[in-house]
């Protein structure tokens, strides 16, 4: 198999290309590695549990945002690229300081509103899925808002609100509010990419689409005027 290599190296791009022998269907962790013990040590790529669990393996399999270490490779040749919209570090790793940065800034994390507070299953089912998320960054690569640099808090961040905001053992919610309102929902265009890549199901849009719902619901943000179609007569 042929395997194209998009790699950063001193302030630029330029692609490698290699030779693998591959048999059956492996990983492109598999194939990344292989390429690292055999033929180029200097190639580096991000890896650490090899289970779809931390989040840090994403790159781009043929345009495609994926996690390497659970995505299958075949045919006669493929081209790996790093992640859009964070910034390259070297080859196909990307600081993926931004997504922590936002989480910080906007204070994602559970503040119980009492000592050993309980949660119901059937109160984390109203959540689930957005409990799934592992901080791989997939969704925010292809949003185009955050693509145009628009002033946008982007999927991942949304789905950690909300999967917090909807949490009954929380007590900050008027903090989460206010977060999500500096995040601007309505700046998502609703194109459902987010939705498409991510690899745990997490359907980002969908925690957007009801935080903008539940922040009209208290007023604080307000519905779009329907447009103004006089012109038509009618
Ligand atoms: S929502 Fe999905 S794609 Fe986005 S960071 Fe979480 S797991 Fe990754
Ligand atoms: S649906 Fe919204 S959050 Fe998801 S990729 Fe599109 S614009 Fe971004
Ligand atoms: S190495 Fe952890 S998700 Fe791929």
């Amino acid at each position: 198999m042929k395997v194209k290599v998009k790699r950063f190296k001193e302030g630029r791009f330029e692609v490698s290309e290699f030779e693998v022998p591959v048999e059956g269907r492996p990983t492109l962790l598999e194939v990344l590695t292989k390429i690292k013990e055999t033929q180029d040590p200097t190639l580096s790529f991000r890896v650490m549990c090899r289970a779809s669990i931390c989040g840090t393996c994403g790159v781009k399999l043929n345009g495609k945002p994926v996690l390497a270490c659970n995505t299958r490779v075949e045919g006669e040749e493929i081209l790996v690229e790093p992640l859009d919209f964070f910034e390259p570090i070297k080859d196909l790793v990307v600081s993926h300081d931004p997504i922590y940065e936002s989480l910080k800034a906007k204070k994602v994390w559970l503040i119980p509103k009492e000592e050993k507070a309980g949660v119901s299953a059937q109160d984390l089912l109203k959540t689930s899925k957005s409990w799934d998320c592992i901080l791989c960054g997939l969704c925010n690569s292809v949003c185009p808002p955050l693509l145009e640099k628009k002033p946008f808090g982007g999927p991942l961040l949304f789905t950690r609100l909300y999967k917090i905001l909807e949490d009954p053992r929380n007590g900050s919610e008027e903090v989460l509010l206010k977060s999500s309102l500096e995040s601007d929902p309505k700046a998502c265009v609703h194109c459902s990419s987010c939705n498409i890549v991510c690899p745990k199901g997490c359907m980002p849009e969908r925690w957007i689409t009801l935080i903008e719902t539940k922040l009209l619901q208290r007023g604080l943000i307000k519905k779009e005027e329907p447009q103004d179609f006089g012109f038509l007569g009618f």
